[in-house]
């Protein structure tokens, strides 16, 4: 019987557990949340717009936060109006919304293995069939490896990737080739579904995404606002390009729009200039929580057991061994206090090695310290035995 959480509803629900030691879901701390910045500006849209906060409005978003959005990427190289801009509920809300205007069951789709286990929930869910391309931190497929995948029959109806700081692998797709595998998409008429939600947690390091070398008549851009302000705000946003009608469409017979206020606190908050500053804090707590994580797992994992620094964002991923150890190593670690996910999860395909996910984000360093600590211990008494 599998022991691991088998849904992305058992993991987010094992983040409440207390006297677990939380290295599984893949959500941020809230002792980074930019909460003075955030109460400033909920008590200002009150102030000044409340009528309007709590009214139905354009089922594509506020205008003010469309707007904010646009100052918003600018910086990042992508040029766009407010009007493409789509607001949604969270990044899956984008996620889902292009790919139910994208794609259709028996559809194929290219994607990263592995994926993000919610992109991977949302297409079983539509009935996509799966072509994958292993990627990996300092093995990240260039494009002659994604053109040959796209190349294979039968022809993909999109080309599915989180672009920077890929969940769960941590891999970063290198931006001299962006544009080629823009323009290989572009030539081969495959849409490219760009996930870019850790994109912000690089730094100053982090390339321009693919849609910089777009003009929306490929790329399909979703993002969020989780990893970086607040997940509770629920705010994501799509640039769908030449699908903005049929995904506002979609979109609105769905849900109509989503909450009115946390897109004007989203929009107030883009707007106080705080962002940046509240980025560079991010970026610099999680390269120490990562740097703790990874001297401790360079001591101490077993032989074939490797990691590498992803360079940005929380998450580490940890590879070596038969993938049939997987779920005995999850289930000793919870047995010991400490929730850590075996990465089979995150594939379209089973993987051949056993590989797991720990987030550095949200333990404190104590915490963090003993929790890996004690995934070592696991994995080395579970190796041993196997010998
Ligand atoms: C790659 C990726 N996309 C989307 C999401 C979901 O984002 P949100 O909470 O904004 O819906 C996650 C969350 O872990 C993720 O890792």
């Amino acid at each position: 019987m599998p022991v691991a959480p088998i849904r992305l509803l058992d993991l987010m629900r094992q983040t409440e557990d207390p006297k677990v030691i939380n290295l599984a879901a893949g959500i941020p701390s809230s002792d980074f949340l930019p909460l003075d910045a955030l109460k400033s500006a909920v008590e200002g849209e009150l102030a000044s717009r409340a009528r309007e906060m709590f009214s139905y409005h354009r089922p594509e978003g506020a205008a003010k936060l469309r707007e904010a959005i646009q100052g918003y990427l600018a910086p990042r190289g992508v040029a766009v109006a407010p009007s493409e801009v789509l607001v949604t509920t969270g990044c899956t809300g984008a996620l889902a919304t292009m790919m139910s205007t994208i794609l259709k069951k028996g559809d194929m789709v290219v994607c990263e293995a592995p994926l993000y286990y919610g992109q991977l929930e949302l297409l079983r869910a539509i009935g996509v069939k799966f072509r994958t391309v292993n990627t990996a931190v300092g093995q990240e497929p260039d494009p002659t490896r994604w053109e040959k995948a796209l190349k294979a029959k039968p022809k993909p109806k999109l080309l599915l990737v989180t672009s920077t700081l890929s969940n769960p692998s941590g891999a970063t797709l290198k931006e001299e080739w962006r544009p080629k595998m823009v323009e290989m998409c572009r030539k081969m008429g495959v849409p490219i579904l760009e996930d870019d939600i850790y994109g912000d947690l690089l730094g100053r390091a982090r390339p321009k995404p693919l849609r910089a070398f777009d003009d929306g008549s490929t790329v399909l851009y979703v993002t969020s606002f989780s990893k970086t302000v607040a997940p509770g705000l629920r705010i994501g946003f799509a640039l769908p390009g030449k699908w903005m009608d049929q995904a506002a469409d979609w979109q609105c017979r769905q849900t109509i729009h989503g909450g009115v206020p946390p897109e004007y606190v989203a929009g107030a908050f883009l707007r106080s200039g705080r962002m940046e500053s509240h980025l560079e804090m991010l970026q610099s707590v999680y390269a120490k929580r990562r740097e703790l994580a990874l001297g401790i797992l360079s001591r101490e994992l077993p032989e074939g057991f490797r990691v590498e620094d992803p360079k940005g964002g929380y998450m580490l991923w940890v590879r070596g061994g038969g993938a049939k150890v997987m779920d005995q190593v999850t289930k000793q670690c919870l047995d010991q206090g400490v929730a850590v996910v075996g990465g089979g999860i995150f594939f379209a395909n089973p993987p051949k090695e056993a590989c797991f996910r720990l987030n550095c984000a949200r333990a404190t360093p104590e915490d963090l310290a003993r929790g890996v600590g004690i995934f070592c211990e696991v994995l080395k008494s579970v190796m041993s035995r196997k010998k």
